[in-house]
């Protein structure tokens, strides 16, 4: 692999999938990895991430300086690069006035394998108030900008470069070919990091983990990962798979059927539909809170699945599609970063309740990788490229009571605006929209009465990784036609107000 050491700079994930574009493994981990760990784990290279902290500050993360005499190549970027540079002589200061957004990166030597091929000028994406000061003696200077004099060295004798600017990031057009550069030039990368690959390695793995008399179950919540999971397993494993989808009675339009269609038609799995819409909705009568919803929608879950589950003969596995960011978030790597923010949705302590062993697949890919392999699999394209849609489905979307008409008022919002969505070409552009209903009231006038009825919000937003979103800049007569029609068609709605909420502050759900 190509161990990314995380210094707490919030585009780590990004540089581990730009690694993975280049069909090199990365794999995230700590800081305070030892060098002896490190040479345990056989990596090609090492990437040192950028940080928010300052190297000469007291407790400032640190990696092993071990690491720099295991011989293979380094590539310091930003706090990265002037921990390299610390460490092998050089002095770091704070920059007279730091460096944010782009700046012009003057390449100096083109015969050096790092620039191959990139323009003697070129933009480069900046954010530091540190910069490298002195490198010393053994580093060559490699490139430089107006106020960073020191923005690309590579050490003489040894396989280390830094670089003070962000190669990871599409502010810095030429960023993918200087890290290709690093894998194809200075580490010789031979590019085995292939879909094509993955699913050999993994069919193998999985019909050494699950004997020929288990059977695996896998639960599909109608999104891409548990699908491609599913997809994954069956390619393994055939009928020995068997599917339960849950129809808990809060899920979009026409899912239920999308979602047995496309499965049926591209797996010979067993499926099982479930429909569990009573006792879901008898749960969720008369709460309003949305933390107690989810609680209730998790343990209905468990009570429908067990029950299922108890007809399923030699059913020994349980199916997770939890995928990599979520391996990393919740510390279940022991050489991964630690645990952070992240809060975890996926129904808890379920395998262990039910006394499956887990089987997770996905559990080193990235979003977009997921996305891949289903196509590779063979899953149709409106499977593949789907919203992600949270676990208790339109109950955190139906604010207030929840009752079978207030559901299907949402229902039918939710479908116009994602059919306009789609018919303008946007559906795919965008992360997630949908429509929440508001347990709010407004007056209104349609033809020659006045109205009093509820309210809907639409909401879209861009993001890569759901922990920062912006909403998006939908056209105004998408918008219009999207209001007009949920309006015109939907029976209790007399107003549509538009999300202009970024998260942070707010969250991508209302609840
Ligand atoms: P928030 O609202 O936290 O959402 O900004 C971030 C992403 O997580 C999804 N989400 C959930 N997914 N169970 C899930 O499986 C949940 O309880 C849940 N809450 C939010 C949300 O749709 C968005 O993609």
């Amino acid at each position: 692999p190509i161990l990314v050491v995380d210094f707490g700079s919030q585009y780590v994930q990004l540089i581990a999938r730009r690694v993975r574009e280049r069909h090199a493994f990365a794999r995230i981990v700590r800081h305070d990895l030892t060098a002896e760990r490190a040479r345990e784990l056989n990596p090609m290279a090492i990437i040192l991430s950028g940080g928010p902290s300052s190297v000469y500050e007291q407790g400032a993360p640190r990696c092993d300086p071990g690491l720099f005499e295991l011989g293979v190549p380094i590539l310091g970027i930003c706090y990265g690069m002037q921990l390299a540079c610390e460490a092998l002589g050089g002095t770091v200061r704070p920059c007279p006035a730091g460096e944010y957004g782009r700046a012009e990166l003057k390449v100096l030597d083109h015969s050096e394998d790092l620039f191959h091929a990139v323009p003697e000028s070129t933009t480069v994406w900046m954010s530091h108030a540190d910069q490298v000061h002195d490198a010393g003696p053994d580093f060559v200077t490699l490139a430089t900008t107006s106020t960073c004099p020191l923005a690309a060295v590579r050490h003489k004798t040894r396989p280390v470069y830094g670089i003070q600017f962000h190669p990871e990031v599409a502010h810095t057009p030429y960023g993918a070919l200087i890290l290709g550069n690093f894998l194809d030039r200075i580490c010789h990368s031979r590019g085995t990091w292939t879909m094509e690959a993955f699913i050999e390695r993994s069919v193998v793995e999985i019909r050494e983990r699950v004997g020929p008399s288990d059977r695996v179950v896998c639960g599909l919540s109608g999104g891409v990962d548990s699908a491609v999971a599913a997809a994954l397993l069956a390619k393994a494993l055939g009928p020995r798979v068997v599917c339960v989808f849950v129809d808990n009675g809060l899920l979009r339009a026409g899912e239920r059927n999308a979602v047995a269609e496309a499965f049926g038609a591209h797996s010979n799995a067993e499926l099982r539909v479930v429909d569990a819409t009573e006792p879901f909705l008898r749960a969720l009568d008369g709460v309003s809170d949305p933390q107690e919803k989810r609680i209730r929608i998790g343990h209905t879950f468990v009570d429908v699945f067990r029950e299922e589950a108890k007809s399923i003969p030699g059913a020994r596995f349980l199916a997770q599609g939890t995928l990599y960011p979520d391996v990393i978030e919740s510390g279940g790597d022991r050489d991964g970063p630690a645990a952070t923010i992240k809060h975890h949705h996926n129904v808890g302590g379920l395998p262990a309740e039910l006394g499956f062993e887990l089987i997770e697949p996905l559990r080193d890919l990235f979003k977009d990788e997921v996305r891949r392999l289903g196509l590779e699999l063979g899953l149709p394209d409106s499977l593949v490229w789907r919203h992600p849609f949270p676990g208790p489905g339109l109950a955190v979307r139906c604010l207030g009571t929840i009752n079978a008409e207030r559901l299907e008022v949402l229902r039918q919002a939710d479908s116009i605006f994602l059919d306009e969505l789609r018919k303008a070409g946007l559906e795919r552009q965008v992360a997630q929209a949908f429509a929440v209903l508001l347990p709010v009231q407004s007056v209104g006038v349609m033809g020659d009465g006045r109205t009093y009825e509820n309210a809907i919000a639409l909401r879209s937003v861009d993001t890569d990784d759901f922990m920062t979103a912006d909403w998006s800049r939908l056209p105004h007569d998408l918008l219009a036609r999207a209001s007009t029609r949920i309006i015109n068609s939907v029976k209790g709605i007399n107003r549509v107000v538009y999300d202009v909420t970024s998260k942070p502050p707010g969250t991508i759900e209302w609840e």
